[in-house]
């Protein structure tokens, strides 16, 4: 097996393969004058199971753009067969028509990832599940729950902790983790009574004098993010913390996080965090590298990922 990387993630595919006990394969991906990217394997990849890391992060269509003519490379050069390990699939909150004459780009941009050559993908805490039915080849969506419940155990009396859906739309994955922890849920439910008002913010379940776990899976503007943790203050927690795999943080996401009252937000090296992530002082991030590397461990020996999380 060979594990390479786009410009994305580097730091994640170090990590990973610090974890697979491997080197990093060479590659060079490069711009010419003009932007367009070139890449060339600098090893010989003939017959090899071969792990492309790279996550379709911001700048996403470059990122993207990457990892395509990278498993283009790797197709030509003969490697035996290819995963595209994405651990943030960009795009995928395009996974549905919101109305009439719009795209369903999520799908396209799994179209563009399987011709280009990919004959797996290995992806981490998708969007919506049913992303994985885009792709018509084998796909493993990877959940960061287990590493995410370990961190809670770590810092929080379960006791008096109650886990949050910051909208209607979480709340499988919000359960997902209050039953691990078993733990009570709450849902933040957001709605706009009249056209032309703002939304009102109803907090359903009592969390008084709780420590609040707000759980997503992505966190853009930190809008929903923020809004929720006023709610939750507003109606008696005692403290919020978000938990949230894929920090996207675009704008002026990481300033709103950092003054608002949250007491931290918790997110994963899915995105490499800017240096005013690591700056910021109530933004931690964890890392998926041995969830990934042993997901490409037992994919490359064909054994079970799913197991990884029983
Ligand atoms: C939405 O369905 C997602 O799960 C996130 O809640 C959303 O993408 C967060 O975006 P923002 O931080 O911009 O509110």
């Amino acid at each position: 097996m060979k594990v390479f990387a786009g410009n994305s993630n580097r730091l994640l595919a170090e990590a990973i393969c610090n974890y697979l006990n491997l080197p990093l394969g060479k590659a060079t991906v490069r711009r010419f004058a003009d932007q367009e990217i070139f890449v060339e394997i600098q090893e010989n990849v003939r017959g090899e199971d071969v792990f492309v890391v790279q996550s379709t992060s911001f700048p996403t269509n470059d990122h993207l753009m990457e990892l395509l003519i990278m498993i283009d490379a790797m197709r030509r050069s003969s490697a035996r067969r290819i995963t595209a390990v994405i651990p943030y699939f960009g795009y995928a909150r395009q996974d549905r028509k919101p109305g009439p004459r719009t795209p369903i780009s999520a799908k396209l941009v799994a179209n563009l990832i399987t011709e280009a050559g990919a004959d797996r993908v290995l992806t981490l805490d998708l969007h919506a599940g049913q992303i994985q039915g885009f792709f018509d080849i084998p796909t493993d969506n990877l959940y960061a729950v287990p590493i995410l419940s370990r961190d809670v155990k770590e810092n929080y009396d379960l006791k008096n902790v109650m886990v949050v859906s910051p909208d209607v739309g979480g709340v499988v994955r919000a359960r997902a983790l209050a039953k691990r922890l078993d733990c009570q849920l709450a849902i933040v439910d957001k709605r706009r009574e009249r056209a032309g008002e703002s939304e009102v913010m109803n907090v359903i379940g009592d969390v008084t004098g709780k420590d609040c776990l707000l759980i997503d899976d992505i966190v853009d503007s930190g809008g929903t993010l923020c809004n929720a943790a006023e709610a939750l203050l507003k109606n008696g927690a005692t403290s919020v913390t978000a938990y949230i795999t894929h920090g996207v943080l675009s704008g002026g996401a990481v300033a709103r996080v950092t003054s608002s009252k949250l007491k931290e937000l918790v997110i994963t090296d899915s995105i490499q965090p800017t240096t005013s992530v690591q700056s910021a002082h109530n933004i931690r991030v964890i890392s998926t590298a041995s969830l990934i590397g042993e997901a490409i461990n037992r994919t490359s020996q064909e054994e079970s990922v799913s197991s990884l999380f029983d």
